[in-house]
């Protein structure tokens, strides 16, 4: 009986000891893993989510060059030019799965849009990714040093993918930059696959600038707008207002989507972003971006930022994929005194619901279009105040 009740007092101590251990546990576990699904390795996937000649190349090159990113320009490129005349809706899945095993730095899927022998530089626009340039892939740039696309595009090649594989693997944020999505619902499966962290920041423009800029280097949309327009018989004279009512209507698809009734698994997830409110105020913008996404901004970045949104000279370079570092402020302007009053008044109608939606004011003259001191821009409220400082920090910039 002894015996017994020392084993019984144990047995109560244990019981005890156990109970205590699996409260201890169970705190440190629920403080690992937050209600949220946060699993993914911590590893954070985000997708610029954009249209043509939206800025989106430069907002691209804001998260390529920071030490924490391996980024990917447009990796729908490759799925739009490998099929023949197909329609934007009927690629979408495949440009949505491709994504998704980029995001998990799975490059086969990749391939099979790829010749069989291909090289870092079969990826569209490679040289754009610092990652791509940086090591493994590429002993040129150190990791926290920024990339020159140039001397990278001569000197970077590899041979096959599974460098940019590894590449990727050891970065703690896989950033792409798509124009090709029209919608959200097919991110979805994305939004809620538990071994992906997606956040997308979707970047809009005025309809105005976005066909002056399209105008300047109209060649290189043939294909895109064919498949934009479901590959439609339209007259050459409309493709570029059908095209951009399409793009209009994407953002305003997305954004109630997102903002209005979104999914809770969407919540926390979408952020759209102005090309014009980062042109005028670029660093508390691009901050902010950055702290969607949880990555760091440091005094190198910041300078390296105005140095690129402030640079010297008009620059009339017609490449459509350069980065620009004319005064960004000013480049946002530029359609007001090239486009003819007509096309503006054409595009405003098309694009009516969007530029409500995304506060871009219509001009009702040619007279009120060319008049640069009225401001078209209607101020977002969460950045109202920062966009008053700034206008008064860089007056030069309005
Ligand atoms: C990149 O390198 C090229 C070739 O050395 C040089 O001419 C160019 O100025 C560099 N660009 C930048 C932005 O540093
Ligand atoms: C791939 O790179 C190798 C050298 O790294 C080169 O010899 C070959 O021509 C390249 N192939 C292609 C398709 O670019």
């Amino acid at each position: 009986m002894p015996r017994c009740r020392v084993n019984l007092s144990t047995m109560i101590f244990l019981v005890i000891l156990q109970g205590a251990a699996v409260v201890l546990f169970c705190g440190w576990y629920v403080q690992l893993s937050p209600c949220e699904p946060a699993p993914s390795n911590g590893k954070v996937h985000v997708l610029l989510l954009s249209s043509w000649r939206s800025g989106s190349s430069f907002l691209g090159q804001v998260f390529s060059q920071h030490p924490s990113v391996f980024y990917l320009m447009e990796p729908a490129w490759h799925v739009w030019t490998r099929l023949q005349k197909p329609g934007a809706r009927v690629l979408r899945m495949a440009v949505r799965d491709l994504l998704r095993s980029i995001f998990q730095c799975d490059f086969s899927a990749m391939e099979a849009y790829l010749s069989e022998r291909h090289n870092v530089s079969s990826l569209f626009m490679w040289s754009h990714s610092r990652a791509l340039c940086s090591p493994p892939v590429c002993p040129l740039t150190p990791r926290n040093e920024f990339s020159n696309q140039t001397l990278c595009s001569q000197t970077c090649d590899a041979l096959g993918l599974r460098v940019v594989e590894e590449a990727c693997s050891t970065y703690s944020h896989v950033v792409l930059k798509e124009v090709r999505f029209f919608e959200l619902e097919s991110l979805y499966p994305l939004l809620q696959d538990p071994s992906l962290d997606l956040r997308i920041i979707h970047l809009v423009r005025d309809p105005r600038a976005v066909v002056r800029s399209r105008e300047q280097s109209a060649r290189a949309f043939v294909n895109d707008d064919a498949i934009v327009l479901e590959q439609r018989n339209t007259p050459a004279a409309e493709v570029q207002y059908k095209v951009i009512q399409e793009i209009c209507r994407s953002h305003v698809r997305i954004n109630e989507r997102a903002v209005l009734k979104p999914p809770p698994f969407l919540k926390g997830r979408y952020k759209m972003v102005r090309y014009e409110d980062v042109a005028r105020n670029p660093l508390e913008e691009i901050k902010d971006m950055y702290n969607f996404v949880g990555l760091k901004m440091t005094s190198q970045l910041g300078e390296w930022i105005y140095r690129v949104t402030h640079g010297k000279g008009k620059g009339t370079k017609k490449e459509a994929f350069k980065i620009t570092s004319r005064n960004a402020a000013d480049v946002s302007q530029a359609w007001r005194s090239v486009l003819p009053y007509n096309k503006v008044k054409r595009i405003q109608e098309v694009c009516k619901g969007a530029m409500s939606l995304l506060g871009y004011r219509t001009v009702n003259s040619d007279k009120e279009q060319k008049r640069l001191d009225i401001d078209l821009l209607v101020p977002q409220e969460p950045y109202q105040f920062s966009w008053l400082q700034a206008k008064t920090e860089h007056p030069s910039d309005g």
